[in-house]
């Protein structure tokens, strides 16, 4: 089931998430949920937070070639364990501030530990653009968005813009 996705300025957009315990079926029917509203957005990864819910899980699909095979991952308590030295610069934008994006610097490669959708253990190093939407989707756990990586001035040009667009909405 499609859900709506909260737009910034939020309150829960600013939370710190808690750690998921077991794996129940309630949590696979989030991210499976959060995968069904990523893709039909469309977007490349999706955080809880991002749907008002406020626990550790994010997904992701970041294969972008025309007719490859789609790689939906659904993360439960991601963690960085290591970041290079190395940085890479992309343009990120964000399901939760539609139509903006700004450059923003991340380590180039990071290793994440989490646990898959059947509970299990997983450990991946990423790289390219999986790893600047890996950490994106992880900072959303901690009530960090892309926007508070810019300047102060840049980001409150994009924050009024959104109250904007959400006072718009709510008259449509
Ligand atoms: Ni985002």
């Amino acid at each position: 089931m499609k859900r709506p996705i909260l737009i910034h300025p939020d309150p829960r957009l600013k939370k710190l998430c808690t750690p998921v315990d077991d794996l129940s079926d309630e949590l696979r029917t989030l991210a499976d949920d959060m995968l069904e509203t990523m893709y039909d957005a469309p977007g490349i990864g999706l955080a809880a937070p991002q749907i008002g819910v406020l626990q550790r899980v994010i997904v992701l699909d970041c294969v972008k070639e025309e007719g490859a095979a789609p790689r939906p991952l659904v993360m439960f308590n991601p963690q960085i364990v290591a970041s290079s030295d190395e940085m890479s610069t992309y343009e990120e934008g964000c399901l939760s501030i539609p139509d903006q994006y700004a450059d923003v610097e991340r380590p180039a490669q990071v290793k994440v530990a989490w646990l898959d959708r059947d509970g299990n253990a997983q450990e991946e190093e990423f790289d390219g653009l999986w790893a600047t939407c890996v950490q994106h989707e992880i900072d959303h756990l901690d009530g960090k968005l892309f926007i508070d990586y810019l300047k102060p001035l840049r980001r409150q040009m994009i924050t009024r813009k959104m109250q904007k667009l959400k006072r718009e909405r709510a008259r449509a």
